[in-house]
């Protein structure tokens, strides 16, 4: 893939035409990516699941960029009745050329469930945002050139990301279920992009790098957890709008390529266009990723449709 060592968030054509969703987009990493996304020009859905605070959002992004065409849709990922309601008349009638799969929860302490019964981990970050996406493909598919973005975070790569026990059911850690549902996210993204070969659509992964925002909330419990974080933030981590240059480059580079794992330069983040990040061992694996995609159907009910390439 060809990289453009120069390459900042400015460098983003004009997405005039272009209509954008964004998951998360009420906070951290999703609130910077939409305002961006509605800079250059494109119309941004603003997903979030607390009204109030998406409205909110939505007035600080009108604030800042004045002429930005604006919309905000109610969803809670780990719900899967909500999310039909929600994707389901955008996927009736609506063109979305570029979705971010954004929103994400992490180190939830003890094992919890969704709305339907999944571990809410992999059931938010992963299990959602494939039902989100199934229910949206009539409208990406209605793009001349859609683009899939899905955020992963670099603990895809850890050991204890392996998918068996998906659910967590023998053993809940915290973190090992954010690692197994970041590493979902690549798998399933690999997956997709297979789908897609030939076609001019693209499903593409990303990690962030580090950002203090809202996710390090159950880390940042108790005053050990308070001064790890915040240690971590003076030393080790960057800003959310740097953490947000792998998905704006990856929702709108040309050579953004169908099927990378793209994440940033530099600690700082901000030292050029994102690089192809160390795939985890075997998400790429396309036994992996029809399995990954027959238990995310069978987990959810959804059943994706056939992707017309
Ligand atoms: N920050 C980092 O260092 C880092 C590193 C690696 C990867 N990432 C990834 O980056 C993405 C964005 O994270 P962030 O750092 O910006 O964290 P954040 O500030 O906590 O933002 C997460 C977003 O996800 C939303 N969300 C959580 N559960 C949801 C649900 N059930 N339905 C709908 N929305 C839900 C949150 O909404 P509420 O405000 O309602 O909670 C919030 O808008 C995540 O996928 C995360 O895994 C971040």
């Amino acid at each position: 893939m060809m990289t453009a060592p120069h390459w900042t968030p400015a460098d983003i054509p004009s997405l005039d035409g272009r209509t954008a969703l964004v998951t998360g987009a009420n906070g951290g990493i999703g609130f910077r990516t939409a305002q961006v996304l509605a800079q250059h020009g494109a119309r941004v859905l603003l997903a979030g699941r607390r009204p109030d605070s998406l409205a909110e959002a939505a007035a600080r992004l009108h604030a800042a960029v004045p002429a930005a065409r604006l919309e905000t849709v109610e969803l809670d990922l780990s719900d899967l009745a909500a999310i039909r309601a929600a994707a389901a008349p955008l996927g009736a009638g609506e063109t979305i050329d570029l979705l971010v799969n954004n929103a994400g929860v992490m180190d939830v302490p003890e094992r919890r469930t969704t709305r339907d019964g999944l571990e809410l981990t992999v059931g938010t970050n992963h299990l959602g945002h494939f039902a989100l996406t199934a229910h949206l493909m009539p409208a990406l598919m209605r793009s001349a050139d859609a683009r899939i973005v899905t955020v992963s975070a670099i603990a895809a790569t850890w050991r204890s990301g392996d998918l068996t026990d998906l659910m967590s059911e023998r053993r809940y850690r915290p973190m090992s279920a954010y690692a197994k549902s970041k590493r979902a996210n690549i798998v399933f993204t690999q997956e997709l992009a297979r789908r897609l070969d030939g076609s001019p659509h693209r499903a593409l992964a990303v990690h962030p790098g580090s950002a203090v925002t809202n996710l390090q909330r159950h880390t940042s419990t108790g005053r050990m957890g308070r001064l790890f974080v915040a240690l971590a933030a003076r030393t080790l981590m960057g800003s959310a709008d740097g953490a947000a240059w792998p998905s704006l480059y990856a929702a709108t580079h040309p050579d953004a390529a169908n099927g990378s794992f793209l994440g940033p330069v530099g600690r700082d983040q901000t030292s050029g266009a994102p690089r192809p990040a160390p795939m985890p061992a075997g998400a790429d694996s396309p036994d992996l990723g029809a399995w990954l995609w027959r238990e995310s159907e069978r987990l959810t009910g959804v059943m994706f449709p056939a992707l017309q390439t």
